[in-house]
């Protein structure tokens, strides 16, 4: 006779609610809303913070620390910070190894936050997904306000809910899903960006814009070499339609911690992040996701997904502003002599785990998901890219 089972199901969600505000002059003494945000769950309670910033912030803007300091300071009544603002280092190769993300937990541990205290994390997409890390481990998930200060993290990652370092290989390979507590974009941190993560950035905006937002796309070509010339005005709306149309998917496509009913945006990663790993991470991300919509976008004009015309809009667009179209990597080929990009696809797979889903624009502004991609015509993006930047 077979056993009756006790079955109890556990059911309960948790809501989750974030503030992002853009704006400039963000640590003036004068604005509130850094301290206003911090105190917003409990007005009236000292919270205590402990600040980090982003090497490369720290490097090119000198006075930083200071300001960050002397705005606590000013703010005193509402805030206590900790200690002087630490430095963390930014750029991808500090997400290939453990070592940014323990210094950070480490620091957390020897200036006792609790659960209750404020990381403010200040930097590029790279640094945040480290402190974020290592926030969302500390006691399981201490409170984090984050500042972003590149296009890329102003207009994508730092308003979402990952984090995540390189691991095993793998780009992302270890992370967390762990919304933060507020995000705070002030603008004029993007004046001392240097330009390759300036228009790399942008490509991330192409990417969403092509698979949700057909006029942002058009806006997005017209804008093209205003956008490579460093156009101030042009980036902060480029940023913020950019940030509005990831958080509304976050939002609304019902699956913000990617279980598996809804996809992320990642149209154009899967050879994105492959070309990463193959250049060991010389290749900058928004580089790669700018050669992996061209290459997706091929596809998508071959598969008849979108027209000739529409093709070369995006090549010409990517060819104004300076994002590249194709680079020698993919070329490489393994020992068994296939191209070593392809690999990618597996990866991708694995990664995001069921069957393999590609997301394609069809036409620009939404976007399909396909399940099958035929190498063959991969490999005819690759010559056909390649033989459009040689000029041949
Ligand atoms: N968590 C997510 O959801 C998510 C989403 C997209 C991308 N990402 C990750 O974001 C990373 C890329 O981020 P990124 O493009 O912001 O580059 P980055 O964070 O790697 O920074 C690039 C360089 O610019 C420096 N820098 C940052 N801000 C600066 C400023 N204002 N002035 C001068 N220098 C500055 C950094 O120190 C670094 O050297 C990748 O690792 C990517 O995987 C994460
Ligand atoms: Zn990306």
């Amino acid at each position: 006779m077979v056993e009756m089972m006790r079955e109890v199901i556990q059911s309960f969600s948790v809501p989750f609610e974030y503030p992002v505000y853009f704006g400039r002059d963000l640590l003036a003494l004068d604005n509130d809303l850094l301290a206003r945000t911090i105190g917003r769950l409990e007005p009236g309670r000292r919270h205590r913070v402990q600040v980090f910033i982003d090497s490369g912030v720290l490097a090119t803007n000198p006075g930083v620390a200071d300001c960050v300091t002397a705005y606590f300071d000013a703010h005193g009544d509402a805030v206590e910070l900790v200690d002087a603002p630490e430095s963390v280092a930014g750029g991808e190769q500090a997400k290939n190894s453990r070592d940014a993300t323990e210094q950070v937990m480490e620091s957390i541990a020897d200036h006792h936050l609790c659960r209750q205290s404020y990381v403010v994390a200040i930097g590029g997409g790279s640094a945040l997904d480290i402190v974020g890390l290592a926030a969302s481990l500390v006691h399981r998930g201490v409170r984090l306000v984050r500042m972003p200060s590149t296009v890329l993290s102003q207009g994508d990652s730092g308003v979402g809910v990952k984090t995540g370092i390189d691991a095993y290989g793998m780009k992302n390979f270890a992370g967390t899903f762990a919304p933060p507590d507020s995000v705070l974009i002030d603008y004029h941190f993007l004046r001392t960006l240097p330009w390759s993560y300036w228009i790399g950035g942008v490509s991330e905006a192409f990417k969403v814009a092509m698979i949700r937002d057909a006029a942002f796309f058009d806006f997005l070509c017209e804008n093209a070499e205003a956008l490579g010339k460093r156009d101030e005005l042009v980036i902060e709306s480029v940023v913020e339609r950019s940030a509005l149309l990831h958080l509304e998917h976050i939002r609304s496509a019902g699956d913000p911690f990617e279980f598996g009913k809804a996809r992320p945006l990642d149209f154009g990663h899967w050879s994105a992040h492959r070309l990463e790993v193959l250049s060991g991470y010389e290749l900058g991300h928004g580089q790669a996701v700018a050669v992996g919509i061209a290459l997706d976008s091929f596809y998508a004009w071959r598969a008849g997904r979108i027209d000739e015309q529409t093709f070369d809009k995006i090549l010409s667009a990517f060819e104004r502003c300076g994002l590249p179209i194709w680079v020698r990597l993919l070329d490489r080929r393994g020992s068994d002599g296939c191209r070593e990009v392809l690999r990618g696809l597996e990866e991708f797979r694995e990664h995001l785990g069921g069957e393999l889903t590609v997301t394609l624009p069809s036409p620009i502004g939404q976007g399909a998901e396909v399940h099958t991609m035929d190498e063959a015509v991969i490999e005819e993006g690759i010559e056909f890219l390649g033989a459009r930047v040689r000029g041949s």
